[in-house]
């Protein structure tokens, strides 16, 4: 086993640790960091539960070792209210009633945050009919599309891709 030294900055702050190499970025912020709002719920890459943001976009912690990622942003779910205000998507999935347990409900809403930005920047998905269009629209089922890596064990969908399109259609308002 070997150990060394990281510096993790995670929704703003500075945490100096030292792991074993092996340690995973979520297990680092559950177990070292106490930050259990990125979920294990597989710890294989496949249900998305332990989405976090690093460097804005959109990424398996349970994936990712925390020793590669020394000096990065990471924004967990906990991180996206500022000053006690929740994030809109946040309020978007209250209202919404997006959820039911809520196990995996900070990955679906860190993921959506940060798939809005992968829309923006104009990244195409699998059911995006025009690549070379300007502007993508953000139909039901390019959410569904965008949003697969997320899973829902409670099969709160129905709900979820109305809370997500609220935001995308308060964003085109702007
Ligand atoms: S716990 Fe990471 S994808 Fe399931
Ligand atoms: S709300 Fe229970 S797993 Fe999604």
């Amino acid at each position: 086993m070997e150990e060394v030294d990281v510096t993790l900055r995670v929704d703003g702050e500075e945490h100096r640790l030292t792991v074993d190499t092996r340690t995973t970025l979520l297990d680092a912020l559950r177990e070292r960091l106490g930050n259990t709002s990125p979920k294990k719920g597989c710890d294989h890459g496949q249900c998305g539960a332990c989405t976090i943001l690093l460097d804005g976009r959109r990424v398996n912690s349970c994936l990712a070792l925390a020793v590669a990622y020394e000096g990065s942003d990471i924004t967990t779910a906990d991180g996206l209210a500022e000053n006690g205000e929740l994030h809109p998507m946040q309020r978007a999935f209250i209202e919404h009633d997006g959820f039911q347990c809520g196990y995996c409900t900070p990955g679906q809403i860190v993921s959506a945050v940060g798939m809005l930005d992968e829309v923006e920047a104009g990244w195409p998905s699998h059911v995006t009919g025009d690549v070379s269009a300007e502007e993508i629209t953000l139909s039901d089922a390019e959410i569904r599309e965008r949003m697969s890596g997320n899973l829902c064990r409670c099969g709160a969908y129905a709900n979820i891709v109305p809370a997500i399109r609220e935001i995308t259609e308060e964003r085109a308002r702007r």
